[in-house]
């Protein structure tokens, strides 16, 4: 019996595959802490809650493929308040970001096809466009450049007539970057030019620091029938288990042509439809408060990052994520290291090593992702521990 070229070929996520050691540690006792993904522990609003024990009904039915009109009609609420005119009709739920990103692949790409997208990026987009059967082409950002975007010139030499679409997330998941007003504009003019797609993932737009401004391409009038919007509430108010994504775009025709995946897999559970629903209810103070939470993490992990020796690290102003550059030789072996071999007062960290975010070859071998969705406690002891981690690491391996 054989297996697809497509199974064979894809890759098992960056950012889990450490797990099973970490498990190992915590199975020895060592005291794990986790700052390799984005669960943030802050706590979900009780009106997802107060939702969920609202659904009366005596049968749990298939829903609409297009999702619950209760939930349309607040998501479209909640985009009007943000003064982006979208309407129901432009709007279709998914379980959660991921499959949105997937529909809108497999809707826009032919086998073959290719994507660019900023890099480092968030590692699954790889896996999507595998299902898709198209192709990453990166676009190189760099830390001495706070990863913010190349030239025009330099974007539009990789575009092809392969290309089908940019793709970007924005706040950016590893970085922290958030893109300025000039370079939404710039990929719109870009999109605008070569005839291709942009595809939005803003599943951490709440999240912005620093009264930085924030620009939605959905904002932009002249590029409404090429911007694909992604977006979710796993992030935004802490649901990352209630599997509740959409896409947004006024281009009927590509909606329309996903509108048949949609059909295809029946509908989204029905139940965290009617209770994402609600959270259009939730206090107008929820995000505002997790999103100074999350700034006063971000301050306390930067300012640790900075002093430590060696270590180089640009503030990320978006998201509850930092990438930095660490004194060693290669982050993997550093990250398996630290679970295998190390521990300090019986506790060590489990880390995204830098290479998972990075398609290009060789990129990344001393950067690290640090996920700051976590308690200021745990963040200050990782820290003691990451110093303690280097100066042993850079003792031992020299
Ligand atoms: C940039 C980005 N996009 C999309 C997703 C997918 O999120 P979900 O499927 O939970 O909505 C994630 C999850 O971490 C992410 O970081």
């Amino acid at each position: 019996m054989k297996l697809s070229k497509r199974a064979l070929e894809m890759n098992f996520s960056p950012i889990r595959k450490l797990i099973p050691l970490a498990d190992a540690a915590e199975a020895k006792g060592i005291k794990v802490y986790k700052l390799n993904i984005g669960q943030p522990n802050v706590v979900t609003p009780d009106s997802f809650f107060e939702g969920l024990h609202n659904y009366k009904e005596k049968i749990v039915k298939y829903s609409h493929s297009q999702g619950i009109p209760q939930l349309l009609e607040s998501f479209a609420k909640s985009y009007q308040k943000m003064g982006i005119n979208v309407k129901e009709e432009d709007l279709l739920i998914t379980q959660g970001g991921s499959e949105a990103i997937m529909f809108v692949l497999m809707a826009i790409c032919n086998e073959g096809d290719n994507i660019l997208i900023p890099e480092p990026f968030y590692s699954n987009y790889t896996s999507f466009c595998q299902f898709a059967g198209a192709e990453v082409v990166p676009i190189e950002t760099t830390i001495e450049t706070s990863f913010h975007l190349p030239s025009k010139e330099k974007i539009e030499s990789l575009i092809t007539d392969k290309t089908r679409a940019i793709m970007l997330s924005n706040p950016v998941n590893p970085t922290g970057t958030v893109y300025t007003k000039d370079e939404i504009e710039m990929i719109a003019q870009i999109a605008k030019e070569k005839d291709i797609y942009i595809i939005a993932d803003e599943v951490y737009r709440q999240f912005v620091y620093d009264d930085i401004p924030y620009t939605s391409f959905m904002q932009l009038d002249d590029v409404k029938d090429r911007v694909i919007l992604v977006d979710s509430i796993s992030k935004h108010y802490s649901a990352c288990g209630a599997r509740i994504g959409l896409i947004a775009s006024k281009n009927k025709e590509l909606m329309s042509c996903i509108m048949k995946f949609s059909q295809a897999r029946l509908c989204v559970s029905t139940i965290e439809q009617h209770a994402a629903s609600n959270l259009i209810n939730t206090m107008d103070n929820y995000l505002e408060d997790v999103r100074i939470k999350y700034q006063n993490r971000r301050d306390l992990l930067f300012s640790y990052l900075n002093r430590i020796p060696g270590v180089v690290c640009y503030k990320p102003h978006g998201a509850f994520y930092a990438f930095a550059k660490l004194p060693i030789d290669n982050a993997e072996k550093f990250a398996k290291w630290l679970l295998t071999d190390y521990s300090y007062e019986n506790q060590t960290l489990l880390l995204a090593p830098g290479p998972g975010f990075y398609q290009s070859e060789g990129k990344g071998e001393n950067e690290v992702r640090f996920s700051f969705c976590t308690s200021v406690d745990d963040i200050e002891n990782s820290m003691i521990i990451l110093r303690r981690a280097l100066e042993e690491y850079n003792r031992i391996e020299r």
